[in-house]
């Protein structure tokens, strides 16, 4: 019962080609990301920044849900609504991220484990208390030369699955992100690499705990050359690299793959959702008319970005009350694009660069 509840929703929240805004960033990251701008680092500033996003006009006709940080579960606007009644009234879900960060893994000082499974199942029950439709768990995993060991992919795909089985016992959809980072000088086919390994063992995990694949939306990183790379990849090799690799680890049973943004500019990562759309044939159009020889995906390829959606509004924004508009109108151009981008009919429009990593600060 519950399990199909959670199927009904995740139909509902991807629908006519909507997606997932993060603005789940917790308070250290979003202030690192206001002192690069020079706005100051307050709670009030946290909460008019995402009072702006919420408020931005049509958001919902491309967001089909939005993930909170615990701080902004609870604020509100302005003498005005609570950002959850806003949310209510938008038919925008609300998910909750629920890890409590990265930690140095013991004995691996280079490595991070995620922390948070502790009281996880109260904190769960209160969410859906508030009317939390979904939660997020971001597991985060670095390449050098040497890494990722073992030891961290194991641990960090353990407790991904631990946190995924106590989300579904409380009728939480679980938004499961296994990242892959893209910082470091490492080439596309280790990224393939180490993302296949690490998918490969998420779901081992997964089916030991027996989470319901069906009732899950998977979180992972598109498969990218790391940043500092001297040889960058083309568009349609990401996403031949990035469906080969998914069609390798990632059962059918896996309603939707939303990807996150990693650091790409909003350019790039629409770019690459759009060009791995095009290769599902639900979304490719034949000019003659003829059949499609390209593959059905048995997943849906949505996204679930922060950064490629926020970055650009925020250095719109930069704390400046009367660039409110502007900077909503940055955050509607962005979430259009995406919608595109799920449909593969995304065209970069020539003034806006792409090439660009985002440099705005990783999130925690
Ligand atoms: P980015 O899109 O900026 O990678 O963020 C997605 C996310 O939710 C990371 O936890």
């Amino acid at each position: 019962m519950l399990i199909n509840k959670m199927r009904t929703l995740i139909k509902v929240m991807f629908a006519d080609g909507k997606g997932i805004l993060a603005m789940d960033e917790s308070n250290s990251t979003c202030n690192e990301r206001f002192i690069e701008l020079g706005i100051p680092a307050t709670e009030e500033n946290r909460r008019a920044w995402r009072e702006l996003i919420l408020t931005t006009p049509n958001l919902h006709q491309g967001i089909g849900g939005v993930i909170l940080f615990d701080e902004t579960v609870y604020q509100q606007q302005h003498h005005g609504a609570a950002f959850l009644q806003i949310l209510r009234e938008n038919n925008i879900l609300f998910g909750i991220k629920v890890d409590k960060g990265l930690q140095s893994l013991a004995l691996h000082p280079s490595e991070k484990v995620t922390s948070g499974l502790d009281g996880l199942r109260a904190r769960l029950n209160t969410y859906a208390g508030l009317g939390a439709v979904f939660t997020k768990w971001r597991a985060a995993i670095s390449i050098t030369e040497s890494l990722p060991t073992l030891a961290c992919i194991e641990t960090n795909a353990d407790a991904l699955a631990r946190f995924a089985a106590l989300s579904q016992e409380a009728g939480l959809v679980p938004v499961v992100e296994p990242e892959v980072m893209m910082s470091g000088t490492h080439n596309i086919e280790r990224c393939q690499q180490v993302t296949t390994q690490f998918l490969l063992s998420v779901f081992r995990h997964l089916n030991q705990q027996e989470v319901v694949l069906e009732a899950i939306i998977l979180k992972p990183n598109m498969i990218l050359p790391g940043a500092d790379c001297s040889m960058q990849a083309d568009t349609d090799i990401i996403a031949n690299k990035t469906i080969a690799c998914l069609l390798e680890t990632v059962p059918a049973a896996v309603p939707v793959i939303a990807f996150l943004s990693g650091g790409q500019s909003g350019d790039l990562a629409s770019t690459r959702l759009n060009a791995m759309n095009l290769k599902d044939n639900r979304h490719a159009n034949t000019p003659d008319g003829s059949i499609n020889q390209q593959q059905t995906l048995p997943w849906q390829l949505a996204f679930s970005f922060s950064r490629a959606i926020q970055i650009p509004a925020i250095q719109v924004w930069s704390g400046v009350p009367e660039r409110k508009k502007a900077a909503q109108d940055a955050i509607y151009r962005r979430v259009c694009d995406n919608q595109r981008a799920r449909r593969g009919v995304y065209h970069q429009l020539p003034e806006s660069p792409v090439g660009r990593a985002v440099t705005a600060t990783q999130k925690q």
